[in-house]
């Protein structure tokens, strides 16, 4: 039974939480009168020296002691005598948890934001040194268009800003204050929730007891919106590890962020991306964990929702260690502007360019347009040469209406430039987008 039921073993990270939700209940108490002042001012000291011990030496388990809330309590008795017991006046474990578990998420959601500015700020640094550079654009991950790798490295930060949004939202969410629900039902003390709620940093107390203590909705949506930060991060670890893969080329990994094989000594591979891609993962089953946990318990708390704690502890750290991992990569890596130039030439990239040109000089509608570029490009396959080295006589020989002046438009740099709609990857359009999230950021 001990062993089954004691949650120490994790749910001591929750220990500043749990004595700042001490404190705030205890002050509370005083001004209320429930207790007396003495008592009141005894408690906050010896939770003070409680804190000042676990941030020197830790917390010591005890599995008897069964979760940090015995164990602080017990500690504080150990300290100030029988005054101790009067702290759990007015409320129960299951408001107590509720509290410093929502404060604990509500500060990894603080963090987890620091982290994902910190990767937009590597992102937006990278993509305005290389607004111009040259890369294949793809779809299905054959080469599409040419796009510039500043407006590809922008995408990521589209969706670090989505995530930072995301995370917002749940913590405006779950800024509500459980505290004072009791066990359940309330309590027949006068105490005052909008005290102990204003002095955690809440917006509010909670408006149903029975909800307040058994829902974990705050801790499922944290986990949420990190599988979907997750989900990001390992698209880009993907591309990443397609990009730094020998006949890619793009990238060089710096040693830092590379490893070395056992047995082949020319080897450097792409570990922490790969392991950002796998940690992902295991982010999505953190959330599931939860969810399932959940989805079958009644109201209100149940001792299932003590497993609670270690997927969110574990999604978090994973997250956090990805998001430092990831824009330490994306800080160091080199990229390689010469092969992405290659590539992006390669596989007729500037198709539509030549389609768009007989649409917009030779009035051509677009289908028929596609399909004269479509002609050009098996002539130049067969040929095995670039669309932009087929001879004028023979583009002319496929439709006549085709000048000289197409060639203006055939080359990767005047693609990518002509690309000037909102969003769009010409240069212009990307030095605005890079300057809009910097001013954003
Ligand atoms: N360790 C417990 C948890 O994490 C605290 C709440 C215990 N409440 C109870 N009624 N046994 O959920």
């Amino acid at each position: 039974m001990r062993d089954i039921n004691a949650s120490i073993p994790f749910d001591k990270r929750l220990w500043r939480q749990d004595i700042a939700g001490s404190q705030a209940h205890v002050a509370m108490l005083g001004t209320q009168g429930i207790i007396d002042a003495a008592d009141a001012d005894a408690i906050a000291a010896g939770l003070t020296t409680i804190a000042h011990e676990y941030d020197t030496v830790g917390v010591v388990e005890n599995l008897d002691l069964e979760d940090i809330h015995m164990h602080v309590e017990t500690r504080l008795a150990e300290l100030i005598g029988p005054a101790a017991g009067r702290l759990h006046t007015a409320r129960s474990r299951n408001d107590q948890v509720a509290t410093s578990f929502r404060l604990w998420v509500r500060d990894a959601i603080d963090a987890v934001d620091d982290g994902l500015a910190a990767f937009s700020a590597a992102l937006l640094s990278r993509a305005a040194e290389h607004a111009e550079t040259i890369m294949p654009g793809f779809t299905h991950l054959q080469i599409a268009q040419p796009v510039t790798l500043g407006h590809h490295l922008m995408a990521y930060v589209a969706m670090a800003a989505r995530d930072r949004s995301r995370f917002a939202d749940a913590r405006a969410r779950m800024n509500e204050c459980p505290l004072g629900a009791a066990a359940l039902a309330g309590t027949g003390f006068p105490i005052d929730r909008d005290a102990t709620a204003k002095a955690l940093g809440f917006d509010r107390p909670t408006a149903n007891s029975l909800d307040s203590v058994s829902d974990r909705d705050f801790a499922i949506e944290f986990l949420s919106c990190a599988t979907m930060t997750g989900l990001h991060l390992s698209r880009l670890a993907e591309e990443i590890v397609i990009w730094a893969s020998q006949p890619y080329g793009f990238v060089t990994l710096p040693d830092a962020f590379s490893t070395g094989s056992s047995i082949m000594p020319q080897k450097r591979n792409p570990d922490a991306a790969e392991l950002v891609r796998g940690h992902s993962g295991r982010l999505i089953g953190c959330l599931t964990a939860l969810q399932v946990t959940m989805k079958g318990l009644p109201l209100a708390y149940s001792k299932d929702m003590q497993d609670d704690k270690p997927p969110v502890f574990e999604a978090f750290d994973l997250l956090a260690l990805s998001l430092a991992a990831m824009t330490g990569m994306v800080e160091t890596l080199t990229f390689n502007p010469g092969p992405m130039a290659a590539a992006a030439g390669a596989g007729f990239s500037t198709a539509t360019d030549l389609a768009d040109w007989l649409v917009r000089e030779a009035k051509v509608p677009f289908r028929e347009a596609h399909h004269i570029t479509g002609r050009a490009v098996r002539a130049a396959e067969a040929a095995g040469i670039g669309l932009a080295d087929v001879p004028l006589v023979e583009l002319q020989a496929i439709d006549p209406r085709i000048t000289a002046q197409v060639f203006d438009v055939l080359s990767v740099e005047k693609s990518v430039a002509s690309r000037v709609s909102f969003g769009g990857t010409a240069p212009v359009r990307v030095h605005e987008a890079i300057a809009a999230a910097k001013a954003a950021l």
